[in-house]
């Protein structure tokens, strides 16, 4: 008999960025992260154990696919069947709706819908923090995409990484704020996170700086969530991508995900604020800038980023969902019997 289960898991945003491990096997992370979940970005997986299957397929998009990102796929139901107990092999289709690897963070989306329909297929029951450690795993970003809303993920001290994982800090309902992400470019990243955080840590004098002021802004961050303070939020958010963006600018050799765009935006929102309009920006391993606004405030930053050159999208998010299951028939409506 095969066992399955579909999970969605939504995209999320770091408002305070993680970039760095101090376990790379582990994804063990060397300083704490705080994030928004959004509901326009997500990812749809379905895990379907089959006895007598002889290897793991992976479909995405309707495409099956070979080489590194099935073979991570695959790695990565190997720890849900360590933790299982079993050995079949399984069908993996997943569909991202997240421009995959442009710096949106389909990795997050990703990894955790991942976690989750493993976990489930297998019969695994895990809390939440359980199933962030397990989607740890795959990506870091994704530890915080099983949570809804705001969501916190705990360093941890442990050598074995159990106490590091995801906790929940305020769900979608706590505070309706905006995150507007410009698109500039949906090519893949030329350098991943991985890459580009080992060699920022390895070789930039401003490293140290950085990780000096990370629990300071997850501190004001928590604060600012709490009490719905947009302008403290916005603040250490946007102080946070910038400081990590400088990391690598210090780097050997130097890099950035910057495109001419990314700073005409940083210009625009600077604009913004200087105009009395509550805008705040953050940006990840790639060239998109994402604006944290209010709902009153939408509007008028939409009209001002689209008017950027360069900007060939807007996506809109409210606060998204944790991740969560897919009925068989919908699954199969989306991903085919
Ligand atoms: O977990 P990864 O490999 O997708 O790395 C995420 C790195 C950043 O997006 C830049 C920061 C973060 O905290 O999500």
């Amino acid at each position: 008999m095969s066992r399955e289960a579909c999970a969605r898991a939504h995209t999320d945003i770091a408002l305070v960025k993680y970039w760095g491990k101090r376990d790379e096997a582990l994804f063990l992370p060397t300083n704490g992260s705080l994030s928004l979940t959004l509901d326009g970005l997500f990812s749809t997986t379905r895990v379907r154990f089959e006895p007598g299957l002889a290897a793991d397929v992976y479909v995405r998009d309707g495409q099956p696919r070979a080489g590194d990102e099935a073979a991570k796929a695959s790695r990565f139901l190997d720890l849900v069947r360590a933790q299982a107990g079993i050995t079949d092999r399984a069908h993996i289709d997943t569909r991202n709706d997240v421009p995959t690897a442009a710096g949106l963070a389909s990795s997050a989306s990703g990894f955790a819908a991942l976690a989750a329909a493993g976990a489930w297929a297998a019969g695994l029951e895990l809390t939440p923090e359980a199933l962030s450690a397990l989607a740890r795993r795959g990506s870091g970003s994704a530890t915080r995409s099983i949570f809804g809303g705001f969501a916190e993920w705990q360093r941890g001290t442990r050598a074995d990484g159990a106490d590091s994982h995801g906790v929940g800090l305020a769900g979608p309902d706590h505070w309706d704020v905006r995150m507007i992400v410009s698109v500039l470019s949906s090519a893949p990243k030329d350098f991943s996170s991985r890459d580009g955080m080992k060699l920022t840590q390895q070789t930039s004098p401003f490293y140290p700086g950085w990780l000096a002021t990370v629990e300071r802004d997850l501190a004001v961050c928590r604060a600012a969530i709490a009490s719905r303070d947009l302008e403290a939020l916005g603040e250490a958010a946007e102080a946070s991508a910038m400081k990590m963006h400088g990391c690598m600018l210090g780097a050997r050799p130097p890099f950035t995900y910057f495109q001419p765009a990314t700073i005409a935006v940083m210009h625009a929102v600077w604009d913004l604020r200087r105009q009395g309009v509550p805008a705040w920006m953050t940006i990840d391993a790639g060239p998109n800038v994402k604006v944290l606004t209010s709902p009153e405030a939408q509007a008028t930053v939409e009209a001002t980023l689209r008017a950027v050159a360069g900007v060939e999208d807007l996506i809109a998010c409210a606060p998204g969902p944790a991740v969560h299951r897919l009925a068989p028939d919908e699954a199969a409506a989306l991903l085919g019997a």
